[in-house]
């Protein structure tokens, strides 16, 4: 992959006008590990809280007051974006386009199927389907928008090594496309541990730009974060890293009109004795800077999975059923799920 410290071209700049020039400390020139880590210490852990900030507050930071007016001067900078008038805002949606899951019923779930410019997150335990949709995605992406598509390309990090080409070629197959041209148009990168992952993100942009990609998919968001960072202690910087990796995602799928999808798995609430006794692990960062969030789970009929619309901007939550089969993700057929649950 080519490094490059190049931003993402944006589409326009109404669709990204709410774009934060710096996401945290250390991006900020003038500021280096040290200092930052010295205004971590005093309580100024993001770019906001130094936009509201006096020259004389960062002064125990052992930073001159002309340094510490101009760290703020840029702050500022970087957050005026985010006053957008609403019809600008209207005029950004409308940008938006979605992506087919190959399931009515799930694409209506999802208000006509999954959208650009924001996260969807496919949360369940381990064989719900995770990947398969993820998969099936990489094909569908690629499809004209006048059967679902995007007519892009897809990116996939891996992190679990459970990417499989076959499953591409056994998809394509099914709707009558050229397995070979599927596959030459999923890029995909093995993500070894949390740092590895970041990294590829971080250094995604002019892949994601050369190919045409309208697709970012993170398998799994949390697997390494959640074997890597063990105990409480540990727990403020993983969120952190999490939290910089989902906003580093969202800008990407914003730049490029793509569709973001994460996965992640889920922890039991030894608390719960009514309604579901799981929860998406990650904490409130996943659970907020992923806008859509879908649960999946098994169901007592083989192939059918459900699904579930837990949280959305502007759905209401709901359920619906699909399958997965040999050919992908498919339709439930009438009299099929009877026996369900
Ligand atoms: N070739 C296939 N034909 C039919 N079903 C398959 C095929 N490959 C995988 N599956 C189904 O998908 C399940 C695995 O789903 P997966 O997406 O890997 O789960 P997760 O990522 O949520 O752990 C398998 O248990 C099986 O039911
Ligand atoms: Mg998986």
């Amino acid at each position: 992959m080519t490094v490059t410290e190049d931003e993402p071209e944006p589409l326009t700049d109404s669709t990204i006008s709410t774009k934060p020039k710096y996401e945290c400390l250390e991006d900020l020139p003038g500021v280096g590990p040290a200092t930052s880590k010295k205004l971590q210490e005093m309580g100024f852990h993001t770019i906001e809280s130094l936009a509201t900030a006096t020259a004389r507050e960062l002064e125990p930071a052992g930073i001159s007051e002309k340094k510490a007016l101009d760290v703020i001067r840029l702050a500022r900078g970087s957050i005026t974006l985010s006053f957008t008038r609403a019809d600008e805002l209207l005029k950004q949606r409308q940008t938006i386009s979605r992506l087919t899951t190959g399931s009515a019923i799930l694409d209506n779930l999802l208000g006509g199927g999954l959208e650009t410019q924001t996260i969807t997150e496919f949360y369940g335990e381990y064989g719900s389907g995770k990947s398969q949709l993820c998969h099936q995605l990489c094909v569908d992406v690629q499809l004209p928008v006048e059967q679902g598509g995007l007519n892009g390309a897809a990116l996939y990090i891996d992190t679990e090594n459970t990417f499989r080409t076959e499953r591409l070629v056994s998809m394509a197959e099914h709707l009558n496309l050229n397995p070979e041209q599927v596959a030459r148009n999923v890029i995909v990168a093995d993500a070894y541990t949390s740092d590895h992952q970041v990294f590829l993100l971080e250094n995604s942009d002019k892949i994601i730009k050369q190919n045409n990609i309208r697709l970012i998919v993170v398998d799994s968001l949390t697997s390494h974060f959640r074997s890597e960072y063990i105990g409480r202690e540990t727990l403020a910087v993983r969120q952190q890293k999490l939290n910089k990796h989902m906003h580093k995602l969202i800008r990407l799928a914003r730049a490029f009109n793509a569709v973001a999808v994460v996965t992640n798995q889920v922890m039991a609430k030894p608390d719960v004795f009514f309604g579901d006794a799981v929860h998406p692990i990650g904490g409130h960062v996943v659970a907020h800077t992923s806008h859509t969030r879908v649960y999946l789970r098994e169901s007592a009929r083989g192939p059918v999975r459900i699904a579930r619309l837990v949280s959305s901007p502007y759905l209401p939550d709901g359920e619906g059923i699909f399958k997965i089969t040999i050919n992908g993700i498919e339709e439930v057929e009438e009299g099929e799920s009877k026996g369900r649950r």
